[in-house]
């Protein structure tokens, strides 16, 4: 028999973005075998980053090149691995760019997951781990927000993509006793792998606040935009949960493993539960990269809220998780991967003496 039908696979959509990069290089230091399905949508920075993930991990990842909404690629993988869960990050994630193209949030996010999920049910592969956000809460009442919230309205395309995906989940598990679904609900990544290899590559000019701090501090913005100071925080700007993003792909590894218990459908808040403001973000980076960071107070960005932070109390408990990494390791993470690579996978790692230590 073919080795590869013996064995049993983790299958990881998505695996050479942001986040299931990170993700690969923990459940390959955890010794899982996966597999990393990726349609390379941005294909040198896709294959860039699998080169490094390996180069970090010291083992090769097998790759198949398919895309979640291809029925025949994804019967194509199922039918040459033998799997037994799978981690579905496949999506896209622009808030903005929700708002413009919502049909293609839909059909990426939503029908993507649905014919996976359909995929998965005909080879009988029954356990998933979804990467959800803690934009399904909206607007929550209190914070910090546990599981038990209510979860929308929510205000834009994107988050009910990853609304709609948690609901077929639900009910999917209701169905049939044999489906095991972990929501893991981020609430906001940040950060890269310390050893400043892999990091955030974002597109065009970023939304999300770390990523357009780091563009100022290039010089390739000249401020950096705060939205709103008087909000009903500690110094009126915007208050949000931020985690960094090797405490997040840990979470995935525990979720891996809390599938084996078989737990039916089980959200997870992943958050460190310490909420900070935009001031404090931006206070913070100028100590990790000894600059000033120019900043405008504006109005607020309409779709914002006061103050966003997680009890993740549930996975600390169920999956044994803890974040370890604090605000001054996430700036200085970010940091180290841009001053390596000021293009992010475009251009080539620089190294200087100070690295040295890091890598
Ligand atoms: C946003 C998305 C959320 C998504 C998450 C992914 C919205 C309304 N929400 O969350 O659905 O899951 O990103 O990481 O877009 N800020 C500035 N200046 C900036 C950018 C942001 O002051 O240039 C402020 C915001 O007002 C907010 C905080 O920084 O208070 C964080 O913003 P951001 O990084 O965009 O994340 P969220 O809005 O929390």
């Amino acid at each position: 028999m073919d080795p590869s039908k013996r064995q049993k696979y983790v299958l990881v959509t998505g695996g050479a973005g942001y986040i299931g990069s990170h993700t690969v290089v923990e459940l390959l230091s955890a010794g899982y075998a996966i597999v990393v399905m990726d349609n390379m949508y941005l294909n040198d920075i896709n294959i860039e980053a699998l080169r490094r993930v390996e180069r970090l991990s010291g083992r090769p990842v097998q790759f198949f090149k398919g895309d979640v909404t291809c029925v025949s690629d994804l019967q194509r993988v199922f039918s040459l691995y033998n799997f037994w869960a799978v981690i579905h990050f496949a999506a896209i994630k622009a808030v903005g760019q929700s708002t413009r193209i919502p049909l293609d949030y839909y059909y990426n996010n939503v029908t993507g997951s649905l014919l996976l999920l359909r995929v998965m049910k005909e080879f009988n592969v029954k356990n998933i781990v979804f990467s959800s956000s803690a934009t399904v809460y909206g607007e929550p009442d209190k914070c910090p927000v546990d599981e038990t919230a209510r979860v929308g309205p929510v205000t834009n395309p994107y988050g009910r993509t990853k609304l709609f995906v948690e609901e077929m989940l639900r009910d999917l598990c209701a169905s049939d006793p044999d489906w095991n679904a972990c929501l893991l609900r981020y609430f906001n990544p940040v950060g890269a792998h310390p050893s400043g290899l892999i990091g955030e590559h974002p597109q065009g000019i970023p939304n999300n606040l770390m990523p357009y701090v780091i563009r100022v501090l290039q010089g390739r913005s000249p401020y950096v935009h705060i939205y709103g100071s008087d909000y009903d925080t500690v110094d009126g700007t915007g208050v949000r949960d931020y985690i960094h993003v090797c405490d997040l792909a840990t979470g995935h590894v525990a979720a891996l493993k809390k599938l084996d218990t078989k737990p039916g459908c089980v959200a997870y808040n992943l958050g460190t539960g310490v909420g900070l403001s935009v001031m404090e973000i931006v206070k913070t980076m100028e100590k990790a990269t000894q600059k000033k960071i120019p900043y405008k107070i504006e109005d607020r960005r309409p779709g914002d809220i006061a103050t966003c932070t997680a009890d993740a109390s549930l996975a600390n408990r169920e999956l044994g998780w803890y974040p370890t990494r604090g605000v001054e390791e996430m700036c200085e993470d970010m940091w180290r991967w841009t001053r390596k690579n000021p293009m992010g996978y475009d251009g080539e790692i620089l190294v200087s003496d100070e690295d040295d230590d890091s890598s």
